[in-house]
């Protein structure tokens, strides 16, 4: 019993801001961006609702499923466009669902948080989840502090999850919260985002490296059989450590926050996007999905590729 990943989509701003770009009005350069956080590029514009629309929309398509389909809607979200109503219900609008549709605030985590939440739906009877991460980061972003603007970036990423009752794609998870850690990164409402970097950094490694480590294990897995991790998008310094402490190869990581930058609850998605369009996804790999942000939060899950329309 457990949960298959049916289709995926995503939706972007047309809109790309270069490193370049933000040198003009920021004392910044590409040099150091690009050498410092492995971001070279960023898309910019739209909604949370707009761009969750269109990664939901797409998914739909790609699982060959019509709205009516989707039992429950998720929307994994930091930057939900109102306090009220939830963004997920006006994604419900949009898409032409009926079924039930709320908000999940995990931060960077929320991705696979939402998956953990969407696995415990179909223990309880619920068919097909529509699990969407949708950012519109660029609407809390100081964009005169060059330490957190020439970090995020906007987009969404869907999947839909439907219940299988002969096995399941998703193997462990390991979630964490530490509410302490609060202050290290936060926005206030109608504010934007402050972050002490380098702590989220050293906090960063700590965490991913310790969930991944016992989201293998629990899976009966060692990280040699990880053929692919699909990490949180943040900077490719903080992956580079976490898969070298993890003794997996660096090849093996996929990496989109050169053309994306840090979309939150959408990097986990738009980065398996990246994989398939590159060929990556293979029947029967092993991937570690993996993600940290503001609470702290933490969020890691090991997943097994099985075939189903539009997953490979
Ligand atoms: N352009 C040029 N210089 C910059 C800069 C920019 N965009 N941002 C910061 N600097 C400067 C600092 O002012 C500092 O200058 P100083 O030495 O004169 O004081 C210097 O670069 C080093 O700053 P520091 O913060 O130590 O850099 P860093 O190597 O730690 O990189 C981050 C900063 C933010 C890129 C890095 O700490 C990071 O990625 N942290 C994690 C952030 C994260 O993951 N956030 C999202 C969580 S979901």
């Amino acid at each position: 019993m457990g949960i298959r990943f049916r289709g995926w989509g995503i939706g972007l701003p047309d809109k790309i801001v270069t490193n370049d770009d933000l040198s003009l009005t920021l004392d910044t350069s590409d040099e150091w961006i690009s050498e410092r956080t492995g971001i070279r590029a960023r898309r910019i514009g739209g909604t949370t609702r707009s761009l969750g629309a269109d990664a939901g929309r797409a998914a739909l398509r790609d699982a060959g499923l019509e709205p009516g389909d989707i039992d429950f809607l998720i929307l994994a979200t930091t930057s939900a466009d109102r306090i009220a109503p939830s963004t997920a219900a006006m994604i419900q609008d949009d898409l032409g669902m009926t079924c039930p549709a709320m908000d999940l605030n995990a931060a960077c985590s929320g991705f696979v948080y939402g998956l953990r939440v969407a696995q415990g739906l179909t223990e309880v009877g619920t068919r097909r989840v529509m699990l969407i991460g949708s950012e519109h980061l660029s609407r809390w972003t100081d964009w005169t502090d060059r330490s957190t603007a020439v970090l995020f970036g906007d987009g969404a990423g869907a999947t839909i999850l439907e219940y299988d009752e002969a096995g399941s794609d998703v193997l462990s998870f390991v979630l964490g919260t530490d509410g302490a850690s609060a202050d290290i990164l936060a926005c206030e409402h109608e504010s934007t985002f402050t972050m002490d970097g380098r702590e989220v950094f050293r906090r960063a490694v700590r965490v991913v490296v310790d969930s991944s480590e016992k989201a293998i294990a629990e899976a009966g897995l060692t990280p040699e059989d990880i053929d692919l991790v699909i990490p949180h998008q943040a900077n490719v310094r903080i992956i580079q450590a976490v898969v070298e402490r993890l003794g997996i190869p660096m090849e093996r990581a996929v990496v989109t926050l050169d053309r994306y930058g840090n979309t939150s609850s959408s990097s986990i998605p738009l980065a398996f996007h990246a994989a398939r369009e590159e060929g990556r996804i293979r029947e029967g790999a092993h991937a570690l999905l993996t993600g940290f942000g503001a609470g702290m939060t933490w969020a890691s899950s090991v997943v097994k590729w099985s075939p189903g329309p539009g997953v490979l």
